[in-house]
């Protein structure tokens, strides 16, 4: 079964990848489990290296000539990471529209192409929600992007929506919360939330760019990718006309995370942590949800971490070089 994954070199490229690599099977057309022979990981940068067992595929998502090569006559399952991010796409409008909704469409179109529609699974955000939000976003919460990459994603789940009615894709559609710990700062307004977290492990000092109430929804890269791996082999029909998907994320404030560092660092000599609010920052993340609560998915068997403290310590096993904390009191 050959699978790709677009945007593969990214963030949660790289650790899907891993997870399906140490999985070795997904749900195949008949919805039995079958080997996944064939990773293809496309990005227009190179991917890491899995030691030869998968395969990078250089290109653009915008080109659409590239992407029907990218999928050929055999996908048989897609993940559709490819995207400008939220301040990127901010940013630049013109490169946002032709990434995140040409690209989108591009694959969509590649895959129309197929003898069997492939299941595709779609990463989404809950950058699709704006306005006068509720503390806690919720499957019911009507969404109302402020961002043209809110939009992007918006319409991105209607085309998942429509190709699957049609007939030409089996998909679904994740809305993500913010997904944590980064191994590095990326222009989204969100980075904090990360850095918080990876500075201080790392022995370097961070000055936090947000007060320490401001809340966050998060959620980790391994429940993420565990994510995308059940939403793809739940069989059709138990999603039904619903192909989108909210995933719950926990609520942690930066006192939270800052807290939980301290908590799990071992005898790591830890960085220190600044309050060095921002106004501009402020000014964005003061209208965000401080959680989401996706009960579909929870019934679905997709399922939240437990805890930031859950979180931080995935980070020290998964991503730092000396890997869990070692026993003993947290240095500061
Ligand atoms: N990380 C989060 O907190 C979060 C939250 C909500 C949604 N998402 C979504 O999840 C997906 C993955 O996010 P991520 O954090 O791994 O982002 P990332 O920026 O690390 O990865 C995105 C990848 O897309 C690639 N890409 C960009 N333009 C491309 C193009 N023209 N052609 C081919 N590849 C291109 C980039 O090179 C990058 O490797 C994205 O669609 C993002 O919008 C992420």
């Amino acid at each position: 079964m050959r699978v790709i994954i677009t945007g593969g070199a990214g963030f949660l490229g790289r650790k899907l990848a891993r997870a399906l690599l140490e999985r070795g099977t997904l749900a195949g057309p008949d919805g039995a489990p079958a080997p996944v022979s064939r990773l293809v990981l496309f990005d227009n940068v190179p991917p890491d290296d899995l030691g030869g067992r998968a395969e990078a595929a250089t290109g653009d998502i915008a080109d659409a000539g590239a992407v029907r090569r990218l999928v050929g006559g055999d996908a048989a399952s897609v993940f559709h990471l490819a995207a400008i991010v939220s301040a990127g796409a901010e940013e630049d409008f013109d490169l946002g529209y032709r990434v995140n909704l040409d690209g989108t469409r591009n694959l969509l179109e590649a895959c129309r192409g197929l003898a069997h529609p492939p299941r595709l699974v779609f990463a989404s955000s809950i950058a699709v929600y704006g306005g006068d939000l509720p503390e806690t976003i919720e499957d019911d919460t009507p969404p109302l992007p402020q961002t043209s990459y809110g939009i992007q994603k918006l319409v991105g789940e209607q085309l998942i929506h429509d190709y699957t009615r049609k007939g030409y894709i089996d998909g679904r559609a994740l809305r993500l919360p913010t997904i944590m710990v980064r191994p590095a700062p990326n222009r989204a307004a969100s980075t904090w939330a990360s850095s918080i977290i990876r500075e201080p492990l790392q022995g370097r000092d961070y000055d936090c760019p947000v007060e320490p109430g401001v809340a966050m929804a998060c959620l980790s890269p391994r429940r993420t990718a565990d994510a995308f791996i059940a939403a793809h082999d739940l069989p059709g029909d138990r999603l039904g006309l619903k192909r989108t998907l909210l995933l719950s994320g926990i609520r942690a404030t930066a006192s939270d995370m800052a807290e939980a560092v301290a908590r799990n660092a071992g005898n790591r000599r830890l960085g220190a942590i600044r309050w060095r609010p921002d106004a501009a920052t402020m000014r964005i993340v003061r209208g965000w949800p401080g959680a989401a609560r996706g009960a579909r998915a929870e019934a679905l068997g997709i399922v939240p971490d437990g805890s930031i403290d859950e979180i931080v310590r995935g980070f020290i096993a998964d991503d730092l070089a000396d890997g869990p904390a070692a026993e003993g009191e947290a240095g500061r």
